[in-house]
């Protein structure tokens, strides 16, 4: 996996991501399976990868297996720690958008690969254990959410850092139905956002719940639009502003926030307080603020 691998591969490998990553908007796709070392852009089968936006600094990974409603098989969710990575370290990029199709952003895990798997495999191999790289990322992830977002699904959704709905989304963690319970954050995200009691209710009967429910509970920032793609393009709006302030801010936004669900008050406030203050070792703060002075844009540099 990509932090095993030495120091002079890794830079190697995270050159010719880049090289593919700074070619012209496109579409990237072939036939061949993606290895989970997270290598050439160009052989993903399961998912898209775009550059999208006015200057090119937003990333557009689209979940691609309509047929299976984009259950998460273990390619897909390689390719996507593969496509994430590569993105992660692209410095031309300020922000992910994450989004599947009109009728499903991700029906979840796929049933039809763990369904006869045993007790040893699932423990002795992590089962699952790699969906945790997305929480590395850390670049801001919007999540565009159409159709179903169920299980794995739900999870998914919910490791993205701001999510946008469809008003056709459909939430809900339906793994009591398998047997089973949710395995990648459905009881622990799920209930640190919308709360014990309606957590227990959607874990434990395995009802769906609406975008609308989910925008009231605060799931979502907000439901944006009947239509898939205009949902989509709105999350590629807010991943444009994103992407037009300075990286390094950004980065330690995401970072003060994440430790948020970590640490007690007082820690919390202390890690923010040494970011804030981190901050002003970098030109962007200087650009900043003195752009605020002499009334005028800002034009950061990520330094
Ligand atoms: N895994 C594998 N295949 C899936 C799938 C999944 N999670 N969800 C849908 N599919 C497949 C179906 O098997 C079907 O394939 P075939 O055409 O080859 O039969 C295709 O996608 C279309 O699905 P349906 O015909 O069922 O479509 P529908 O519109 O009638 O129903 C649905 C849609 C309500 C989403 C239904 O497919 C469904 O209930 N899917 C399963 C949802 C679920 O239980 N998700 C949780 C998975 S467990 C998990 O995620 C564990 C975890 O916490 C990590």
């Amino acid at each position: 996996m990509l932090v095993q691998r030495s120091s002079t591969m890794a830079r190697t490998m995270a050159a010719s991501r880049r090289s593919l990553l700074a070619q012209a908007p496109r579409r990237l796709q072939s036939t061949e399976a993606a290895p989970a070392t997270a290598t050439a852009t160009s052989s993903y089968t399961s998912i898209l990868v775009d550059t999208v936006g006015k200057n090119k600094d937003v990333s557009l990974i689209t979940l691609n297996r309509p047929k299976a409603l984009n259950a998460l098989n273990s390619n897909l969710f390689h390719e996507l720690n593969a496509a994430m990575a590569a993105i992660d370290a692209d410095t031309s990029i300020g922000a992910i958008v994450l989004t599947g199709s009109e009728r499903a952003f991700a029906a979840g895990a796929d049933i039809k690969e763990m369904k006869d798997k045993q007790f040893a495999d699932v423990y002795r191999d992590q089962f699952l254990g790699h969906w945790s790289k997305m929480n590395s990322v850390r670049k801001p992830i919007i999540g565009a959410v159409s159709g179903y977002a169920l299980g794995g699904g739900c999870e998914l959704a919910m490791m993205c850092d701001i999510l946008l709905a469809s008003s056709n989304a459909v939430f809900g963690q339906p793994e009591i139905n398998l047997g089973v319970i949710a395995g990648s954050g459905g009881t622990q995200r799920l209930t640190k956002a919308i709360g014990k009691s309606r957590s227990m209710e959607i874990n434990l009967t395995g009802r769906n719940f609406s975008a609308k429910e989910a925008s009231d509970w605060g799931l979502v920032s907000r439901v944006v639009s009947d239509v898939h793609q205009e949902t989509v393009d709105e999350a590629v709006k807010v991943a444009e502003k994103i992407a037009s302030k300075g990286r390094l801010s950004v980065q330690a936004a995401k970072e003060a926030i994440n430790a948020a669900y970590e640490l007690p008050l007082s820690a919390g406030l202390t890690f923010e307080r040494r970011l804030f203050h981190m901050l002003f070792a970098t030109a962007d703060q200087k650009e900043g603020m003195g752009a605020f002075a002499e009334k005028r844009k800002a034009n950061f540099t990520h330094r």
